[in-house]
């Protein structure tokens, strides 16, 4: 028998008994030592890895992962990826689908609770959230006192945050009926507060929700109405809207995603949980990579500089900014129903002239061997841009989109944590690399 039992992990098997496969042997080369530590899931725990020491009285081996890229932060039931075969699926089913046939609020309320509704349920869920799109007041006199140059993003974070104390009961995150009640409130508002932070901008008056309309339909409504009384965009753009939204509700555990998670593990309300995920989707290089494409193909500006371009890429000079992933190492499905999204919406806008050069260096990369031998292949954000440029948003605009519907995946991942037996506040641990025991002088000592 190995050290294992007694020491690596007190719920461990014997290497004996557990069948061949299941756990790992580690020998620890400074002690000679032995430890048998169980592998369930394809993951080992690192608390198993902690009771690895040298000597009784140090501490246990830590394992050092900057970026979390190989550790697991919890378990989850929402969405499943399988980078190498380009597979994404909310709750089981394939995201295709679900972007051919299903509606925004379905998908939301499929994440959130885990299963598909039943015609009374989606009625009453839509009903409800349609309910909840008006913002207090106070809330629309908050974001009028931003500057007039204010980023969407930097209001939509600071007036989410905000909510939280319109609705303090929202901290009592115990009872399932005030959690029901706060994602309520939190999906229907994003889109009322994401059109306001664009109207800012413009210096155009906000807009009231229209509450005869569905949540795309009303979100472009208090987006582009002016004077007329009713405002119905075009079907097509509806249904490319609700498309992209379906595309952008949920990702696992990315960088917003764990941050939602990680500020949550405090077990403050969620307004603050989605808060701290709107700001880590403000930054680059989370949320800002298909603004980085529209600059791109500015800068290439017609489709003959692309073979120039891609040799640029070649030599180490430039990134084809949409390509590429960190999970996605075959195809990113989203970009695959993106690109015929943009078909559908340029039907009704007209070509973006930037296309041309999007689908020509797509063909170039998709043939040649640096892109191939790398597995790089176009990323949700390769297309997405060009479609909201064509749907007239500015870039400022981008990241916005992208939280609206993320909303609903940041929630369904809120709502698995803090039902999560297991879970703790995240505290990761550090390697200390600086200086110990220092002597301090006082400044009026030190600066004589
Ligand atoms: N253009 C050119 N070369 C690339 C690119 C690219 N877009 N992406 C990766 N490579 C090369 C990279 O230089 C490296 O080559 P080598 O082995 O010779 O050093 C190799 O491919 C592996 O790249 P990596 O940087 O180790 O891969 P990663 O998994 O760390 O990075 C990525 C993934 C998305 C950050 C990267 O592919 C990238 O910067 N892409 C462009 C930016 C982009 O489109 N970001 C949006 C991602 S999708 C967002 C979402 O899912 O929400």
């Amino acid at each position: 028998m190995t050290e294992s039992t007694a020491t690596a992990s007190s719920k461990a098997q014997s290497a004996d008994t557990r069948p061949a496969g299941e756990s790992l042997t580690v020998r620890d080369n400074r002690t000679g030592q032995e430890y048998d530590v169980p592998i369930t899931d394809g993951a080992i725990r690192a608390a198993d890895i902690g009771k690895i020491k040298h000597a009784e009285e140090t501490p246990g081996l830590a394992v050092y992962d900057p970026g979390f890229v190989n550790t697991a932060s919890c378990r989850s039931a929402v969405t499943f990826i399988d980078g190498d075969k380009g597979i994404l699926e909310y709750r089981g089913y394939p995201i295709e689908q679900l972007a051919e046939k299903s509606s925004y609020l379905e998908v939301a309320y499929l994440l959130i609770h885990g299963e598909l509704p039943t015609k009374d349920q989606y009625d009453s869920w839509a009903h409800e959230i349609t309910y909840h799109t008006f913002v207090h007041e106070n809330v629309k006199r908050f974001m009028k006192g931003f500057r007039y140059d204010a980023h969407p993003m930097g209001m939509l974070l600071a007036s989410v945050g905000a909510l939280s104390t319109f609705y303090p009961e929202s901290r009592n995150i115990a009872d399932a009926d005030n959690r029901h009640m706060q994602i309520v409130r939190l999906i229907a508002k994003m889109p009322t507060l994401g059109a306001w932070s664009f109207r800012h901008g413009q210096g155009k008056p906000y807009i009231y929700p229209d509450n005869d309309l569905g949540y795309a339909a009303n979100f472009l409504a208090m987006l582009f109405k002016m004077s007329e009384q009713k405002f119905n965009a075009d079907e097509r753009l509806i249904r490319a809207l609700e498309v992209l939204f379906i595309l952008h509700a949920d990702h696992e555990q990315n960088c917003s995603t764990n941050a939602v998670r990680s500020v949550g593990s405090s077990q403050v309300d969620p307004y603050s949980a989605v808060t701290a995920g709107i700001a880590a989707l403000y930054g680059p290089l989370h949320g800002g990579a298909n603004e980085a494409v529209l600059r791109m193909l500015r800068r290439i500006g017609s489709v003959d500089k692309v073979p120039e371009f891609i040799e640029g890429v070649k030599n180490g000079k430039e990134r084809l900014m949409g390509f590429g992933h960190r999970v996605y190492k075959n195809h990113d499905p989203r970009a695959t129903i993106i690109k015929k999204a943009c078909d559908d919406v340029f039907e009704v806008t007209g070509v973006n002239p930037l296309l041309k050069i999007a689908v020509e260096l797509e063909k170039i990369a998709l043939e040649d061997d640096y892109f191939v031998s790398r597995k790089l292949y176009p990323n949700v954000d390769f297309y997405s841009g060009l479609i909201y440029e064509a749907l007239q948003f500015p870039p400022e605009m981008f990241t916005v989109l992208f939280a609206i519907p993320r909303t609903s995946g940041w929630l369904a991942q809120w709502l698995e944590l803090v039902q999560d037996p297991e879970q703790k506040i995240a505290r990761p641990k550090q390697i200390y690399t600086g200086e110990r025991t220092l002597d301090f002088v006082a400044a009026n000592e030190r600066w004589k």
